[in-house]
C-alpha cells in the first residue's frame, strides 16, 4: 500500500469485531513503528503489547465508567492493545554526553519542548500506518486515568510516561467521533506558505 494512500485511509475506528490479533503480529508492527526518530537517537519510546485486552481495560478503566460509557463494548473487541511510553530521562541523559552543549537539556524539567512527548507521537502515527497497511483497524485512546494501575498491569519501569493506548481489531461498524463535525480550519487553512 502507497503511504499517501494509508495517509488518507487511516481513521480512529472505535469499534472492534471481538476478532483474536496474533500479538506476535503487533510486536512485528512495533518494531518497525520504532524507526521513528528520536531526538539524539535516545531511542526513549517504548511500546508494550498485551492481548489481554479485558486485563487491560480493568486496569485502565473501572466498573463506573465501563458500565457508563456508550463506547467500551465497542472498544473492548479490540484483539491487542499497545501501550505507548517513553521516558524523559533517557533523553535527559543523552543530552549530558559531550556532542550535546545545552544545559537545559540536562534535566527534563527545563526542555522548552519536551522531545520524549514528540517521539511518543511520531511513533505511535507511524503504527497507525503500518496498522493501515496490514489491514488492521486502530483507534489511539488517551490515558488520563489509572495511571498506576496501568502501570502496575504493563509492569512498566519507574519514570516513564504513558503517553496513550493504540487499540488494535479487526474494525466493526462505529459511529465516527463527534469532534468530526466541528467547524474548524482546513487543512490547506493550516498550510502556511511564505511569500519570502
Ligand atoms: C493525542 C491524541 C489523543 C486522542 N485521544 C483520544 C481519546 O481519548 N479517545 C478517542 O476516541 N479519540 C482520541 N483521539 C482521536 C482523535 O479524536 C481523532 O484523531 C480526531 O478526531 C480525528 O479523527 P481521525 O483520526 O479519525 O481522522 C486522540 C488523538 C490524538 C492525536
Amino acid at each position: 500500500m502507497e503511504l499517501r494512500h494509508a495517509l488518507s485511509r487511516r481513521r480512529m475506528r472505535r469499534a472492534f469485531s471481538g476478532a483474536p490479533i496474533d500479538p506476535l503480529v503487533v510486536t512485528e508492527l512495533c518494531e518497525e513503528a520504532l524507526r521513528a526518530p528520536t531526538a539524539g537517537h535516545s531511542r526513549g519510546v517504548f511500546l508494550t503489547v498485551t492481548s489481554d485486552v479485558a486485563a487491560f481495560f480493568e486496569a485502565a478503566t473501572d466498573r463506573q465508567w465501563r458500565e457508563r460509557s456508550r463506547r467500551f463494548t465497542d472498544l473492548a473487541g479490540a484483539g491487542c492493545v499497545v501501550i505507548v511510553t517513553c521516558s524523559p530521562t533517557a533523553y535527559a541523559q543523552r543530552y549530558q554526553a559531550d556532542d550535546k552543549s545545552d544545559e537545559r537539556l540536562t534535566h527534563p524539567d527545563t526542555w522548552p519542548v519536551p522531545y520524549w512527548i514528540g517521539d511518543a507521537g511520531m511513533a505511535t502515527m507511524a503504527l497507525l500506518l503500518l496498522i493501515e497497511e496490514a489491514g488492521l483497524q486502530a483507534t489511539f485512546w488517551g490515558a488520563f486515568r489509572h495511571d498506576e494501575q496501568v502501570r502496575f498491569f504493563a509492569d512498566l519501569p519507574a519514570g516513564e510516561l504513558i503517553y496513550g493506548y493504540v487499540l488494535i481489531g479487526e474494525g466493526a461498524p462505529d459511529t465516527p467521533s463527534a469532534s468530526l463535525a466541528r467547524e474548524g480550519l482546513t487543512r490547506a487553512q493550516r498550510v502556511r506558505l511564505l511569500a519570502r
